[in-house]
């Protein structure tokens, strides 16, 4: 154009790729526009991680499924995306730089990520899920209680989402109940990641002296070394703890958003099951999952990802996208949403996801069938919130209800 300044005909002569960032602007239960298009755009766009490297974010399902299958990508460097806004809680790191790394799976790749998770396999099992549903139930059960007592109009995350996310926790991998408020100060809030070792170190000094039947047991009785048995123990406290907590408070947050299906479940029970994959397809908490990185060059039809470069699968992006979910934004507890990619998926899925399971349908179930006239006042989450830890997860936020 001619009246165009010498700079922008440059510009316009030599596109730069545009440089993106995790938009902020979405919610947990209605993503930002921005993934839609990039979906539109294709399978990957470019990403911008915080070390100033260039990769990108895989935005549709069939891509994502692929990538987080393929032994080509090593979970090396650890490095993370960049995203716009606030983050709010930064306290975990993937590599921690010490010994430790050894058994920290989410770090590993090839045999000795398959050697360190073989070992938690079993606990995590359908099978041992189905036998923790009765300490489950009481462990909901007594939060319910507290709940109670609390003066109303409440705060779910606070007094019933996260207190038995941290009990759930603790009962499977059989943190001794003496460790109850520690654990909780050291892993549902902020602290160093020294703190956190020093932590499990004298949790596993107590447990070698009275094995059980939980995971930190299992860890003592195996072959693993000393780092990698702490490693692992670090991975598994922190994992998965305020990831049930959040998507307690989202799935109840996404039914009280749509009274029309708080209703249907009440109605018929059973909808839970299938119902709690549509909780985490429509909420899934991780924007995208640890980045991977291509080990030599790998090419999935257009797509060319050079060695060296590192990729992040969406499990938001992916969750919505129309080609594997018919109307996509709409919660449907009655849809087919397994496969969806809330719990990650392929060589380094979510471990615990059955665990997870039990306790979110315990923790919804028995919430809205022990009240009456159960509304939600205010929910922070129903606006854009900051993100937690540097992968960019959801926050689930203050959720405030009240009953009759
Ligand atoms: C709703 C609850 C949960 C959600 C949304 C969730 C989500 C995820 C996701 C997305 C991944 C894959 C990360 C990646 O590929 O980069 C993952 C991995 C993992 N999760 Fe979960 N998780 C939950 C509960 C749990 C629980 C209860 C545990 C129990 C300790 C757990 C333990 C793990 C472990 C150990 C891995 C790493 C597996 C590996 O590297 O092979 N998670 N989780």
């Amino acid at each position: 154009m001619s009246n165009q300044s010498g700079s922008d005909e440059k510009v316009a002569r030599c596109p730069m790729p545009e440089i993106r960032r995790i938009p902020n602007d979405g919610t947990p239960l209605c993503p930002s526009s921005t993934f839609a298009t990039w979906r539109e755009e294709g399978a990957a766009t470019p990403l911008e991680y915080s070390d100033g490297h260039i990769g990108m974010i895989i935005n549709r399902y069939e891509l994502a499924r692929m990538v987080l299958e393929d032994k080509r990508f090593s979970q090396s460097p650890p490095r993370m995306p960049a995203h716009h806004g606030e983050v709010l809680i930064t306290g975990y790191e993937l590599i921690s730089g010490s010994e430790l790394d050894a058994g920290n799976v989410l770090g590993l790749d090839g045999e000795q990520h398959a050697r360190i998770r073989r070992t938690i396999l079993n606990r995590y099992s359908v099978k041992s899920a189905r036998s923790y549903e009765s300490d489950m139930k009481e462990i909901i059960a007594k939060q319910f209680e507290i709940l109670k007592t609390q003066p109303r109009p409440v705060d779910i995350t606070k007094h019933y989402s996260q207190p038995i996310s941290a009990a759930g926790h603790m009962r499977v991998l059989g943190i001794p109940e003496q460790f109850r408020s520690r654990y909780s100060e050291l892993f549902v809030e902020e602290s160093e990641t020294d703190q956190k070792i020093a932590f499990l170190r004298e949790v596993l000094a107590v447990k070698k002296n009275e094995l059980a039947e939980d995971v930190l047991s299992d860890l003592l009785r195996t072959d693993l070394t000393v780092p990698e048995i702490e490693g692992l123990t670090l991975s598994l406290m922190v994992s998965g703890r305020d990831s049930v907590a959040y998507m307690i408070s989202t799935a109840m947050t996404a039914l009280l958003n749509n009274p029309d299906q708080l209703e249907a479940l009440k109605n018929d029970p059973e909808l839970i099951h299938g119902g709690m994959e549509e909780f985490m397809r429509v909420g899934a908490m991780f924007l995208t999952v640890f980045p991977r990185t291509a080990t030599e060059d790998i090419e999935f039809g257009d797509v060319k990802i050079p060695a060296g470069v590192s990729v992040s699968v969406s499990p938001v992006a992916a969750n919505h996208d129309e080609r594997q979910f018919s109307d996509p934004d709409r919660f449907d507890l009655s849809r087919d949403a397994f496969g969806h990619m809330g719990f990650g998926h392929g060589i380094h899925g979510c471990v615990g996801q059955q665990v997870a399971r039990v306790e979110i349908k315990t923790a919804v179930m028995q919430l809205i069938s022990n009240t009456s006239g159960l509304r939600l006042i205010k929910a922070e989450q129903n606006e854009p919130i900051p993100f937690a830890h540097p992968v960019a997860t959801y926050e689930a936020g203050a959720v405030i209800v009240d009953w009759n």
